[in-house]
This record gives structure tokens, sequence and C-alpha cells, in this order.
């Protein structure tokens, strides 16, 4: 098997995908009608074609008008079950799925019907599919904390529909230091803590990310490359990174995928792992991440194996399941 073949086939979890960013413009259209939402594209090729995107804000503004269509329970487990399809299709084991409550419940969605979808979906990736999974609530970084303390308040009926918080939307301006008091309370309410940092935002916002929240993964990290110290850090405490490399294309974050850093975070002993983060948006769902990093890094076996490893070693999966993931990949090993 060729490197690219067995990249593909490989056993992987995925730790950094918003499950809003998998809404496929079809979907979007079909849901837009179901629904009775208006858009402000006349059609699938039109919406396609705004996906021109020049930095994270750009992005984000469509991202969350496509979100616009999601009124009720099952839109929201048609979107999560169309993600799991395209996840086993890629050889997606286990799934950690970023959700963003505010931007349904800022529409008048309640908090159940969000979570309600979303975990059915889950339910039945694990049944039909064999897919574990779990939800991390995203708090919107663009809002104030004293809102993120109300959608944590609004989700404590749920608190056992998902395992962490995450930190998303708009990074400069919005510090992590920002929401150090509600992660604290997050802490003690026992849920993993993650949060996007280091994307467009400088070293210093990881540094608040690990010192203020104490989170236990970056997503995205990338621009931990600017700082020495940092990198020292994440490589001795192993703390992993979330690489969206599509993602960083389509954002602009780097100009060329021959340039992307995937390759010196993974040399500099980081735990970085490869994610599609939104990819109904950003040309591609875990597979095509690998294909672009294999073709423009010349990734090499190695390389491919540690990064599927570390996905497993980053995951919050319960031991006895990361065990057996981990065993699943020296078995292909062993027999390609
Ligand atoms: N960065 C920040 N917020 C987001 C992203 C991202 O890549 N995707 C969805 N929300
Ligand atoms: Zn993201």
């Amino acid at each position: 098997m060729d490197t690219l073949a067995l990249a593909k086939a490989l056993p992987k979890a995925e730790l950094h995908i918003h499950i809003e960013g998998s809404l496929e413009p079809e979907l979007i259209f079909a849901l837009a009608q179901r629904n009775g939402v208006s858009l402000a594209y006349a059609s699938v090729d039109a919406l396609r074609e705004a996906y021109a995107f020049t930095d994270l804000q750009s992005f984000l503004d469509i991202y969350y008008a496509g979100a616009s269509v999601l009124l009720k329970e099952d839109d929201f487990f048609d979107m999560a079950w169309a993600y799991f399809e395209k996840a086993k299709a890629d050889n997606v084991v286990h799934a950690e799925l970023f959700f963003d409550p505010q931007t349904h419940t800022e529409r008048g969605v309640d908090m159940g019907v969000v979570i309600g979808g979303l975990k059915r979906a889950c339910e039945k990736a694990e049944q039909d599919l064999g897919i574990s999974s779990a939800l991390i609530l995203c708090f919107l970084r663009h809002l104030s904390e004293d809102e993120a303390f109300a959608t944590l308040e609004a989700a404590m009926p749920y608190r056992d529909a998902f395992i962490g918080v995450g930190l998303d939307s708009s990074e400069v301006g919005h510090p992590p230091s920002k929401f150090s008091r509600v992660f604290a309370r997050c802490r003690e309410l026992g849920l993993h803590i993650v949060a996007h940092a280091g994307e467009e935002g400088p070293p210093a916002y990881i540094w608040e990310a690990l010192d203020d929240l104490k989170v236990e993964r970056i997503d995205h990290g990338v621009r931990c490359l600017e700082d020495d110290k940092l990198v020292m850090q994440l490589a001795r405490t192993r703390l992993p990174l979330t690489v969206c490399p599509l993602s960083n294309l389509k954002l602009c974050v780097v100009d060329d995928m021959k340039d992307h850093p995937l390759k010196r975070l993974l040399h500099a002993g980081l735990c970085a792992t490869v994610n599609s983060d939104d990819p109904a948006y950003f040309g591609g769902y875990m597979n095509a991440n690998f294909e672009a990093c294999v073709n423009a890094l010349g990734l090499n076996r190695a390389e491919v194996v540690q990064l599927v490893r570390n996905s497993f070693e980053a995951s919050f999966v319960e031991e006895g399941r990361r065990a057996a993931l981990m065993a699943s990949v020296d078995a292909m090993l062993a027999s390609s």
C-alpha cells in the first residue's frame, strides 16, 4: 500500500470538527425549504461560489448564515448523521464534535432541540456504524463571558450529553483570558477543556489558554512555532494540537499547502493531529486533509502513522477503547 492509501485506510479519530461546518450547501437548501427559511443565495452553486474566504471572519459570516436553516431536532440529527456517513467512508472510528449552541439559542432554538438531535445521531453512529463519539459545547468568543455563563446554565439539564467545553469564533481581540471565570466553573463541573488559540491569534493566546483556561488540547495552535519556549512546553507535556490543514489554506493562515507547518510541528515532538474543522466549507473531510498533506508535504509512512496514533492519544475516549483503537492501527500495519 502506498503512503496515501495507508493514510486513507487507517482507523483514526477526528477531534476538531464543528458540526455546523459539516452542513453541505445541498442540505442547507433542503432544510431552508423544509423550514420555510429564505436564504440570501439563489442556488446551491451561488452559495458555493461565495466560499472564497480571505480570513476567519469572512468565513464565519457565511458559516453563521448557513446555520440559520437549523430549527428542529431532526435538522440537527440530519446534519450530524450526514457527517457520520462521511466519517465512516474516511475510516474515522471516533469523533469529538464541537457544536455552537449560541448560534441557535440566539435565534430562539431551544438548547434541548440542539443537543437532542445531535445526541440521537451520535447514538445511531455507534449502533449502525461502530463510530464512538462525544459532544463538546463551544462558547462563542465574540460574545461576552456573561453570555457564556448563561449558555452553560441552559445546558446544565443536558450535562450528561456533552463531555467538554471549547472556545471558538472570532479569535483576534477576544483572548482566552476573557473567559477565565466560566472555564474555571466548567473545570469544577468535571468538563474537559479545549480552546481555539493560535489560528490567527498570537502565541500569547496559546499561553493564556494553557495558563488561564487550563486546556487539555489546543485547537489549531499552528502559530506556536513563533515561540520556542512555548513549543518546548507543548512538546514536553505532549499537550495536543488539533491541526486543520485545509482550513488553514482556505482561511489564508498559510499561503500554500507546501508551507503548512504540520511536519515542523511533528518533528518538534508535538502531539499534532489532522482534522477537518469545517469540511463542507474548506474542501473536504478527514481523508482529503491527509491527501493534501501527503501530496504537498510529502509525508512518509512513519509520519502518517504518528499522526494517526496522536489522534487516539489526544482523544478523550475511555482507556479501554483507546487501547483497542491503538491495537487496530498495529493490526493494519502488520497486514499492509
Ligand atoms: N476557528 C474559529 N471558530 C470557528 C472555526 C475556526 O476554524 N470554525 C468554526 N468556528
Ligand atoms: Zn475550529
